[in-house]
């Protein structure tokens, strides 16, 4: 059995980390008997700058007709682009997820024994292990980032522009679906924490923005449909204070676009940073891999980025590909990227700079390969 990966590394750490990852791949491969047929793609702006076009000839078509699934680094660059005003000038990853219909954002938040959580650079032990287990499901093709391009006043430009926000019942409720069946796949697979009864939690901000009370009314609907799963309802100001006071009571957490890129940010925060956060953006037949962060310009070329979350988004496929083919070798393999890393938080004191340590991606990677031997 072998699959197919295209590899899309993009900017700053986008590669250095997707090198992480392609390396735990093969690691993995090799103990289980997988093979992966990897195909590397360059994109992003630090690319378009050199080659005026977001990634290299081919890179989407493969995304989409060759690849059983694709591995996602990050884009962004300063200075690369030009200022967006008015017109819709594209984005490798917006223009991946809306064109392979990656229509739900998966973003587990879990902290691992061992991992500490720095603020303003002191290990606070506010919350433990057992306090943060929760996932965040975010509706992934409409909101902001589709808006229909924004629509400014007949004025001039850059003193005035209109953000479109589009909230539709179809992709409110296919997000929020999964949500619910993501709720009872972890209340029965035993992936909770024991005593606790799985939840759904809706967020949005519903009492101030229509879409937003779309949304609510869609989750309403769905929950009575899934009548056995408590649910609770939060605006999202103070579902954030309430994340932070008191993670262990979240479970399966489900938002519009825009409000769950900021709330996995913050809830990063939760499980040691981002460099500790994976994501998977899952389609009916399509999926895409990614760390939640971005290209971090401010570390870049210094080979001190965090390549956690890309391994665990690496974990993630291998799952999600075993559940597509129903071939065991590939849910085995993701149970040993989970394991492997979690040995490695225990086991090791191999830190990078993001966790308060002095140790290198290669140091952390190779650590986390020799836990997967
Ligand atoms: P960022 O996530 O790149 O960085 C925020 C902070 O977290 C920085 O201090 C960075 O050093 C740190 N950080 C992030 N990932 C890390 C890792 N793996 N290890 C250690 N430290 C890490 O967000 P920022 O600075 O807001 O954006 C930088 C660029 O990335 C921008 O151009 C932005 O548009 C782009 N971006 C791209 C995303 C994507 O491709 N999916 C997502 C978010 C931002
Ligand atoms: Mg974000």
């Amino acid at each position: 059995m072998n699959a197919k990966i295209a590899a899309l590394g993009g900017d700053g750490i986008g590669p250095e980390v997707m090198d992480g990852g392609l390396r735990v791949l093969s690691a993995v491969g090799d103990s289980v008997g997988l093979e992966f047929e990897v195909r590397s793609f360059k994109c992003g702006w630090q690319y378009f700058k050199a080659h005026t076009s977001l990634w290299e000839e081919g890179t989407f078509t493969a995304c989409k007709d060759w690849a059983d699934a694709v591995l996602f680094g990050a884009v962004g660059w300063p200075g690369a682009r030009p200022k967006r005003w008015g017109t819709y000038d594209g984005s490798v990853i917006l223009d991946l997820r809306y064109g392979l219909e990656l229509y739900v954002n998966v973003r587990p938040v879990r902290l691992l024994p061992g991992v500490p959580i720095l603020l303003n650079k002191k290990v606070v032990e506010a919350w433990g292990p057992d306090d943060v287990d929760l996932v965040v499901v975010r509706e992934n093709l409409e909101d902001l980032y589709f808006g229909a391009i924004s629509t400014p006043y007949p004025t001039d430009k850059t003193d005035v522009q209109v953000d479109e926000r589009t909230t539709s019942r179809k992709g409110s409720s296919r997000a929020i679906r999964f949500a619910f069946e993501e709720a009872i796949k972890r209340s029965v697979k035993g992936g909770r924490r024991k005593g606790h009864s799985p939840t759904v939690t809706c967020v949005d901000k519903s009492n101030a923005f229509p879409g937003c009370a779309l949304f609510r009314d869609v989750f309403e609907n769905m929950s009575s449909e899934f009548k056995k799963i408590p649910t609770m309802k939060y605006y999202v100001d103070a579902f954030q204070l309430a994340l932070l006071q008191d993670p262990a009571r979240f479970d399966v957490v489900v938002t519009p676009n825009f409000i769950g890129d900021i709330v996995t940010d913050l809830a990063a925060l939760l499980q040691g940073g981002l460099g500790m956060a994976p994501s998977a953006n899952l389609g009916d037949k399509k999926a895409l891999f990614e760390p939640i962060h971005g290209s971090a310009p401010d570390i870049a070329g210094k080979g001190v980025a965090n390549p956690t979350g890309m391994i665990l988004s690496v974990g993630m496929m291998l799952g999600w590909l075993g559940q597509r083919t129903g071939e065991r070798k590939f849910s085995a393999a993701s149970e040993i990227v989970e394991s492997a890393v979690a040995a490695h938080y225990v086991s090791s004191s191999i830190r990078t700079p993001d966790l308060g340590g002095k140790g290198k991606t290669k140091a952390v990677t190779d650590s986390i390969i020799k836990h997967i031997k």
